[in-house]
């Protein structure tokens, strides 16, 4: 018998990024016994990448702004494979949640009559983004975290959580994990969870995301019995740092092209006037001249094509590459030195001035940046009612980027930062009136052994693999096979290799303790990297068309069938499988169908007809 603390609440939050602390704060709120666990520190969270700001339509720059038009924007951007009602909910509701932050402290940027300031980004037809310089995420998560600890949260930090547990009816009732530093196990008991888990960037080679991103939300809703949906919808975003190799993959805010910086090739032509698709054509500026007038005045011209959707401009920056006209560590350049004097520069964008000039020894006020797509987001995740954000197993809530549908095929860059704290909300009502309906729970004894006992099991061998070339395998496979741009070989290629990853993985090694152990903590992480590797490979072979952050080689336009279907994967009875790693279901027993999305009503479905 395996020994663990416990611990006891209404409602737990796993996950402390934007969306766990929006969703703690709310479930305080309504009186319940509220937990915040993560895996990493407090504030620690892929929240500050999103660097460039929080879309809301609040008409402060830009008085024609409304919902509706950002409603559309999102539908636009995410190829119409978005969960509308997701959609409607955060156009509608997302000023109203940043006028919130600004109540608890947040500080903008200012118009000159001290409104909020909004900046331009991809895909938006207004200024639409609030934000503060490019530290906007990283603001969020401060006033978030001030708040939830003012409010007194009980929070958990460096907690591995490696499973959730069920009652009998398979509804959610706890979790189970350890604490990295001592590796020690624990059990929280919860009448309602929240997964708030972000995204699953670690299983590419480059990418934004830092350590964290694993996919273990993501992977513990599937094996909990959660539907996943679109997990093939994965973004690039066009611009990462290339140079130096060490830091490869770093975001560069897309405020820099928001703010009017431009990108270029090795012959100096601002080239993403070559690949402006038909979609975009009308209101895309075709000339330089004609883009530059559109920042000074959105009447006077079209939008400038750098700031198409990410999907766009990252596959354009790849074929710019693949075609030898690349920078020389293959990115292209991005120019804002040459755009706005070197003082905006510092003021508008201090952490891209910083980065540069640190990790790179480039200074941006004077010097092009070398950049290039890297992974960054996941559109796809655990299927959610729109909202209450309540996934398909009772108890078991997801917000955020775990969460699937809100932005279809791909996501407008800002509206990140807003879904958090508009499903955060929306998930610690949900969770707090599915905990008040509920009486206490039990855990089962044997579900907490057998995982505990699975997490150790690599000690008892004496010998095997090692976790490290497991993951490097795993990235390198992600990376090439199932990048960018697909293929129907590379992907069945991929499959094949990522389950002789599963095997491989069952048979890791360890030697040492459970405390202070990185190789055990990679190793207990390996199941969800496989599992949401699996699931983004084996949506991307059936999606057989190239839809926002799917793009297929052999099927290169989108196919209106397949715009009308969700691929949602689930495995039929995840608790009589334990066959995979660390004792959770084989990624072998995942299956994949399509499913119809509901048909979106005749009133939003008018918004794209006046647009017309
Ligand atoms: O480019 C950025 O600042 C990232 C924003 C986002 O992902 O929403």
């Amino acid at each position: 018998m395996h020994e663990y603390e416990t611990h006891d609440f209404d409602v737990i939050i796993l996950g402390a990024g934007g969306a766990g602390l929006r969703a703690a704060i709310e479930a305080r709120a309504m009186g319940l016994r509220t937990a915040l666990v993560c895996k990493s520190l407090l504030g620690k969270a892929h929240t500050v990448m999103a660097e460039g700001g929080m879309a809301a339509a609040m008409g402060n720059v830009y008085s024609e702004d409304n919902w509706e038009v950002h409603f559309r924007d999102t539908m636009r951007g995410g190829k119409m494979l978005n969960n509308w009602r997701m959609a409607e909910l955060h156009a509608k509701e997302a000023p109203d949640r940043v006028r919130e932050l600004e109540e608890w402290g947040a500080i903008f940027d200012r118009t000159k009559d001290g409104l909020i300031l909004q900046r331009d980004f991809g895909g938006h037809r207004y200024a639409r983004l609030a934000h503060v310089g490019d530290r906007t995420g990283l603001e969020l998560i401060r006033t978030l975290q001030q708040k939830a600890v003012a409010d007194g949260i009980e929070v958990f930090m460096e907690c591995k959580v490696l499973r959730l547990l069920r009652d009998e009816q398979g509804a959610v009732n706890g979790m189970v994990g350890y604490w990295r530093p001592s590796g020690k196990f624990v059990v929280f008991k919860a009448k309602s969870v929240v997964l708030a888990t972000g995204g699953v960037g670690k299983s590419w080679m480059y990418t934004s995301n830092s350590w964290e991103g694993t996919g273990d939300g993501h992977a513990m809703a599937l094996w909990a019995g959660a539907d996943l949906i679109d997990m093939e919808c994965i973004q690039f975003h066009p611009t990462g740092m290339v140079w130096p190799l060490s830091v490869r993959g770093i975001l560069v805010t897309e405020g820099v092209r928001g703010d009017g910086g431009v990108l270029r090739n090795s012959e100096g032509n601002r080239f993403m006037f070559d690949y402006i698709p038909p979609m975009f054509q009308a209101e895309t500026a075709d000339s330089p001249e004609e883009a530059d007038r559109w920042y000074d005045d959105h009447a006077a011209g079209r939008r400038p094509p750098e700031l198409l959707p990410r999907d766009e401009v990252a596959r354009s920056i790849n074929a710019e590459v693949k075609a030898g006209r690349g920078s020389p560590h293959g990115g292209v350049f991005l120019d804002i030195a040459s755009r706005r004097s070197a003082e905006d520069i510092r003021r508008r964008l201090p952490s891209m001035y910083h980065q540069f000039k640190e990790l790179a020894g480039v200074d941006i006020t004077a010097e092009a940046m070398e950049v290039g797509p890297t992974c960054h987001y996941i559109m796809g995740g655990v299927r959610v009612d729109a909202d209450s954000t309540a996934t398909t197993v009772a108890g078991l809530f997801a917000a955020g980027e775990v969460a699937g549908g809100m932005h279809g095929s791909n996501r407008l860059g800002g509206n990140s930062l807003s879904d958090l704290i508009v499903f955060g909300r929306r998930a610690g009502i949900g969770a707090s009136e599915f905990a008040q309906g509920r009486s206490d729970v039990t855990i089962d004894e044997g579900q907490v052994q057998e995982v505990i006992e699975a997490a150790i099991a690599p000690f008892e061998r004496e010998s095997g693999e090692n976790p490290y070339e497991i993951q490097q395998s795993l990235q390198e496979t992600m990376q090439s096979l199932v990048g960018i741009i697909r293929t129907g070989s590379e992907l069945e290629d991929a499959l094949g290799k990522i389950e002789e990853l599963e095997d491989r993985a069952a048979n890791v090694a360890l030697s040492g303790g459970t405390k202070y152990n990185p190789g055990w903590n990679l190793t207990t992480d390996l199941p969800s990297m496989l599992t949401v590797s699996r699931c983004t490979a084996m949506g991307a072979l059936e999606r057989k068309e190239s839809r926002g952050g799917q793009t297929r080689n052999d099927f290169p336009t989108p196919d209106p069938e397949m715009g009308k279907v969700n691929f949602v994967e689930r495995i039929a009875d995840p608790a009589a499988d334990t066959s995979g790693v660390g004792g959770t279901p084989s990624i072998r027993s995942i299956t994949v169908q399509p499913e119809p999305i509901p048909v979106m009503p005749a009133e939003l479905q008018a918004l794209f007809e006046e647009a017309h």
